[in-house]
């Protein structure tokens, strides 16, 4: 039986299994799921073990776990590859406008409703089902390279535990190369590789002034008002060319190649079926000088996410309040670090705060964002993978989305190569989430022809 063949006999197991995993709602942004992202860890364990995994099981964390999974090459020298995804999900309610339960997967004719159908639950199942396929056709009781899996379980709340756990044990993982499966390719005709992801950070910013609501008759004009302040402020975050103002926040990135602009220039894009993805957005916007591609690839953002302060009630209340608040955030590239777009921030802030108002800034920890080279042989190996499964020339993307793929590549000192059969049109996060189960086959074959690819190329390094 070749990879297709068993990938195709297996395809029933395969979605009644995934459709299982989908009921248990492993959200790890809610306190009261957490038992719940215990559960999933079990069955994801279980199941691996099931299927034939020697090694699988929970690690736990100072969080929520992850789940390890090792099945060793029968040749002790083959490379060692290591999987990444994870098993927990954003939250979902079906008062979120969802037209089936969130939690009890629905499938209509080939789509899979449910949260984390692909981000990312599907595209972590289907690597045990290429991994049988890649032994089924070569009637081999070990696979061509040894495979690693492990799946986190706090992604969704910003991979918190994730780096001390990589750190903690590191000698057990040790890989010559990274997979990740928790991204997109273009389209559902289009295979591609993602070159790298955008990293994350986020702050809230109170400018404070008086000790209460003053009364506008009495006071108004007399004193400053933190909601002007506040208002003036994210403003100012941009100038007229849609570049982000805070100091240095364009020293550390790495600008685009004109191969890597090149290639970007190669996929089939339009803006009006982009537009209309994107909310039926009026227009196109955003720093001078860049495609819309890049924009939300390769260069990064600054974003107010919320903005409150003051009287929101109904009818008027005439009053200067005494605090503003707002939610921002910054989608960051290589090489800019988290910590230092928050040290900006931090300048940026205080130096233009007026005076007798004061502006605190509260971060969160942030990921960092990664890139991989065009031409690492891991790149190639997965290239030639992908074509061999879709049938097509595979052309090559970047994420704007966020995961800890940099702390993965640093810590255990191995290069990435993206490999996922997302679409935009997925709704992750979002109602209706769903997946194409024939997709995800071809993720399974995929995976199966990327072992035998990085087998063949000895490293893959
Ligand atoms: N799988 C996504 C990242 C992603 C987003 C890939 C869009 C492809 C397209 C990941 O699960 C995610 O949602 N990341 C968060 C990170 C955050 C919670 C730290 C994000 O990008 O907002
Ligand atoms: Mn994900
Ligand atoms: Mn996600």
């Amino acid at each position: 039986m070749d990879i297709r063949e068993f990938v195709e006999a297996n395809s029933a197991e395969f979605g009644a299994s995934l459709r299982e995993w989908l009921t248990i709602p492993s959200v790890s942004a809610d306190p009261a799921r957490h038992g719940d992202v215990r559960r999933s860890a079990q069955w994801l364990a279980a199941y691996l073990r099931k299927t034939g995994f020697p090694v699988a099981e929970v690690w736990e964390t100072r969080g929520l776990p992850a789940v390890y999974a090792h099945w060793p090459a029968a040749d002790p020298s083959a490379p060692r590859v290591l999987v990444y995804g994870h098993h927990d999900v954003q939250p979902a309610e079906l008062a979120d406008g969802w037209d089936f339960d969130p939690f009890e997967p629905t499938l209509r004719q080939g789509k899979l409703y449910g949260r984390g159908a692909s981000d990312d639950k599907g595209q972590v199942l289907f690597h045990a089902l290429g991994l049988r396929a890649c032994m089924a056709a070569a009637a081999s009781a070990a696979p061509p390279v040894s495979v690693t899996m492990l799946i986190e379980g706090e992604e969704e709340s910003g991979s918190p535990n994730f780096a001390e756990l990589l750190t903690d044990r590191k000698d057990q993982l040790l890989p010559d190369v990274i997979v990740i499966s928790d991204t997109t390719m273009w389209a559902a005709d289009v295979p591609s590789i993602c070159l790298g992801t955008r990293g994350l950070v986020d702050a809230e910013i109170t400018v404070t002034g008086p000790s209460r609501d003053l009364h506008s008759g009495s006071f108004g004009g007399g004193v400053p008002n933190p909601v002007h302040a506040l208002a003036a402020l994210l403003a100012g975050l941009h100038d007229a060319d849609g570049r982000v103002t805070l100091p240095g926040f364009y020293d550390d990135v790495v600008p685009l190649s004109d191969t890597e602009r090149e290639l970007l220039a190669r996929l089939p894009f339009s803006e009006k079926e982009w537009l209309s993805d994107a909310g039926d957005s009026g227009a196109a916007y955003g720093e001078a000088g860049y495609t819309t591609l890049e924009r939300i690839w390769a260069r990064p953002t600054a974003e107010v996410n919320g903005i409150w302060g003051g009287h929101t009630g109904p009818g008027p209340k005439t009053i200067i309040p005494a605090r503003a608040h707002a939610k921002v955030s910054f989608r960051l590239v290589a090489d800019q670090e988290p910590a230092a777009v928050i040290a900006a921030l931090r300048t940026y802030i205080s130096s233009f705060t007026p005076n007798g108002l004061v502006a605190s800034v509260t971060a969160g920890h942030g990921v960092r964002p990664c890139h991989s080279a065009i031409d690492s042989p891991a790149v190639a190996a997965a290239r030639r993978a992908m074509q061999r499964a879709f049938g097509r020339e595979v052309l090559f993307t970047r994420e704007g989305g966020s995961g800890p793929e940099a702390d993965l590549a640093d810590i255990l000192g191995a290069p990435l190569a993206f490999v996922a059969v997302g679409l935009d049109a997925d709704r992750i996060h979002a109602p209706n989430e769903y997946v194409d189960l024939s997709r995800l086959l071809r993720g399974a074959e995929t995976a199966a022809y990327l072992w035998e690819e990085l087998a063949a190329a000895g490293a893959g390094r």
